[in-house]
């Protein structure tokens, strides 16, 4: 049995929106499906308006991902014209908690939160939700610790002003670190980039099938492995090419690789 734990995090479907690209879409469903990652995590703007209709072709979409264990949460996009009740109604609660056995015998423990506002494009968790997530991550039996949301938690590089960060990054960075999460997945800036905080990893992915995209990225997802240890990230180009993006060494908090290639392509928008 391969003792290496996958996920495939997308991001930015956009349906409704005109430059979403179907072909981007199809490539992106058939390559996760060959691959049979772990767990599918879907995070957040599926929709461009958030309309029924938006989110009953974004359902449609995601039903194709032959995967067993998927993620779903909302956007800012998914919470304009009261969308978040479309998005209660097909996807459930989005603020929950996930359970995964991993092959190396560890648990791993997903925790999302709704990040979104209903019709501005800022996020925040909010301090209300604090307990909740500290409850949900406390443990101390070796869970890997994976925390998602669709805003970013540290800016972007290469997207220009920085807007939306979530509003309370550092109180929410800083509760994280205290509960030694591994790991954090977020969407929503479209350009594809990671982070690591020494001993947390956070990660954003690209818009996986849309052309909304800033100067010279391009649609892309994001797989992520768990070997022991070792985490590696890789970019994966829709129809294309897949890139390792970085490789870390959780227990000593060492950078072991990085691709060249990605971060010249990012210093290009700086
Ligand atoms: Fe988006
Ligand atoms: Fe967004």
């Amino acid at each position: 049995m391969a003792k290496t734990f996958t996920i495939a995090q997308i991001s930015d479907i956009h349906t409704g929106s005109s430059y979403f690209d179907e072909n981007l879409m199809m490539s992106a469903i058939a390559e996760i499906n060959q691959m049979q990652p772990d767990v599918l995590a879907v995070v957040g703007d599926l929709t461009s308006n958030g309309y029924k209709g938006e989110f009953e072709e974004a359902a449609d979409w995601i039903a194709k991902f032959e995967i067993d264990n998927k993620i779903v949460i909302p956007g800012n996009h998914d919470a304009r014209n009261v969308g978040y009740l479309h998005f209660r109604d097909i996807f459930g609660n989005p603020n929950r908690r996930h359970d995964f056995p991993m092959p190396d015998g560890r648990n791993l423990r997903v925790v999302t939160v709704d990040s979104g506002k209903p019709d501005i494009n800022d996020g925040e968790v909010g301090r209300g939700a604090y307990p909740e997530i500290s409850q949900n991550l406390k443990s101390d039996d070796g869970t890997f610790r994976v925390f998602v949301l669709h805003h970013h938690l540290i800016s972007i590089p290469g997207t220009g002003r920085e807007r939306n960060i979530v509003l309370d990054a550092g109180d929410v960075l800083a509760l994280l670190r205290s509960l030694d999460v591994h790991l954090v997945l977020s969407g929503h800036k479209h350009v594809p980039y990671v982070w690591p905080l020494a001993d947390m990893i956070c990660i954003v992915s690209g818009t996986v099938t849309t052309w909304r995209i800033r100067g010279y990225t391009e649609p892309c997802y994001t797989l992520i492995q768990i070997d022991g240890d070792r985490l590696s990230v890789f970019e994966r180009y829709p129809g294309r090419t897949k890139e390792l993006a970085a490789s870390y060494d959780l227990k000593h908090q060492q950078l072991m690789e990085k691709r060249q290639a990605i971060e010249e392509k990012l210093l290009r928008q700086l």
